[in-house]
């Protein structure tokens, strides 16, 4: 076995991107962003992610802004740091799988914009749905990382992981990460998977974790002795609860090791008085639910991933029914066996919470199965590691389980962008919008009309009481 080398420990500070999306449902503006940058830049991190995931979705939807501005705006900002986009694979920063025409053109326009690093993940570990970004990515010049959902269950042996980091490494990526969007990587098992994985490629290793059950620091810490370069955090602010482990903590734990990061605490604690408010902001308007913060050990059981956890509360807030949460999490390891025994995470952890949210609250499982379920369950977002559970596929399909596909999904998929640039004709302003379009056609239409109307001197508000057309 090769002897790890011990060597400075790298951080990516993920307080733009992930931390806010765990915490407050991805609702930190741009202008709450720009102030604190100049001295982000100045700290040495590997990256700071900023942008992907569902960053995209909220700015368009909840925001009135425009992700392609901001993520020039960040690119302007940080002259020395790396930007790392989260890249849903097929998916792009969608739900459902794209066109490889659709998938090349973001890649390429992300990249345009001031992207460093593409971390491209597939909900199902189906590495087919990778090739297409990351090939794009080398092609334009990126970073191509590949990250591995984690996730638990019989399937997931150490031999699983290992057989993918070798594939990954053969796929040409550039380095590999496992993430774990729930916090169930113990440090334990993190020691026996770093060490596994280190034995088995050559690639830069790097480990993006949750704080949600409380483990998460620990865990950091053997996989780095294991072997694991680079880690996740966020700055304490926005850190912990369903977030990363603490930046300044990470920064603290390995001082004086073999692995110190070399990071400046004063340059942390200037980062962290900068956002200590904006988190008091958000506590205080009830944006950060207290239910978020903290430590949960049950999401060792539930195994549901902190963005999923608080879309899940929004979405029984708002039918109402706050008490149902218990339920609903004990009914989504159900589901997930049924399907698959997919990780949880963006799109799978949609499809499972809301099939799960619809079986409570219909009082009976699968009376209302869900088209993107239906989907799954046919084999368009990819292969799952075990088979579908046939009762519910009997009952979701019926007849038309003879549609199921076991092909690479993509391949069926005719080129969507000339359709796209019809269709945003009237509303387009820059080449971009094609993409945000594509991806979210109705959300980026009352977008272009909210810009428009900005840009004429129309009231965006007043229009918004006249036809209710913008969404707040
Ligand atoms: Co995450």
């Amino acid at each position: 076995m090769a002897e790890v080398t011990k060597k400075p420990l790298k951080i990516t500070e993920t307080v733009l991107r992930d931390a806010h999306q765990s915490l407050m449902a991805t609702r930190m503006t741009t202008e709450e962003m720009l102030p604190i940058v100049p001295t982000m830049d100045k700290v040495g991190y590997n990256a700071v992610e900023c942008w992907g995931g569902a960053t995209f979705d909220a700015c368009l939807r909840f925001l009135h802004e425009d992700p392609w501005e901001r993520l020039r705006k960040l690119r302007d900002g940080f002259k020395h740091t790396k930007l790392q986009m989260l890249f849903r694979g097929q998916n792009i920063l969608g739900y459902k799988p794209y066109a490889d025409d659709v998938v090349e053109y973001f890649v390429q326009k992300s990249i345009a914009n001031g992207i460093d690093i593409i971390r491209i993940f597939d909900c199902l570990n189906d590495l087919r749905n990778l090739e297409t970004a990351v090939k794009a990515a080398k092609k334009e010049g990126g970073h191509a990382q590949v990250a591995l959902s984690y996730t638990l269950g019989d399937a997931y042996t150490l031999d699983y992981w290992v057989e993918k980091a070798k594939a990954i490494e053969e796929m040409g990526a550039d380095s590999i990460c496992i993430k774990d969007m729930s916090g169930l990587l113990v440090p334990k098992a993190a020691s026996e998977l770093f060490t596994a994985l280190r034995s088995a490629t050559d690639l830069p290793l790097e480990l993006h974790n949750h704080y949600t059950s409380g483990v998460a620091s620990m865990t950091c810490m053997k996989a780095v002795e294991a072997g694991c370069d680079i880690i996740d955090t966020a700055i304490s602010p926005f850190a912990m609860g369903t977030s990363q482990p603490a930046t300044e903590v990470m920064v603290e734990a390995f001082k004086g090791t073999p692995y110190d990061t070399g990071l400046d605490q004063n340059l942390l604690a200037e980062i962290a008085d900068y956002f200590q408010p904006i988190r008091e902001k958000y506590i205080a308007n009830g944006r950060i639910s207290t239910k978020v913060l903290g430590v949960n050990i049950k999401t060792l059981l539930y195994q549901v991933p902190g963005g999923m956890l608080s879309n899940l509360i929004s979405q029984l807030k708002e039918q109402g029914k706050e008490d149902k949460l218990r339920e609903v999490l004990e009914e989504v390891p159900r589901v997930r066996k049924d399907l698959g025994e997919p990780p949880l995470v963006t799109p799978s952890s949609q499809i499972v919470g809301t099939q799960a949210v619809f079986n409570v609250l219909m009082g009976e499982r699968y009376k209302v199965v869900t088209d993107q379920t239906k989907d799954l369950l046919l084999g368009k977002y990819g292969k799952t590691v075990k088979p579908f559970n046939p009762e519910v596929v009997e009952k979701a399909l019926g007849d038309r389980k003879s549609e199921a596909i076991t092909c690479r999904p993509a391949d069926l998929l005719k080129p969507q962008l000339p359709e796209m640039e019809k269709a945003v004709a009237p509303y387009k302003q820059q080449d971009e919008d094609t993409l945000s379009y594509a991806l979210f056609p109705q959300v980026a239409t009352e977008f272009f009309k909210y810009r428009q109307a900005q840009q004429t001197g129309v009231d965006p508000k007043a229009a918004d009481k006249k036809n209710g057309a913008y969404p707040v």
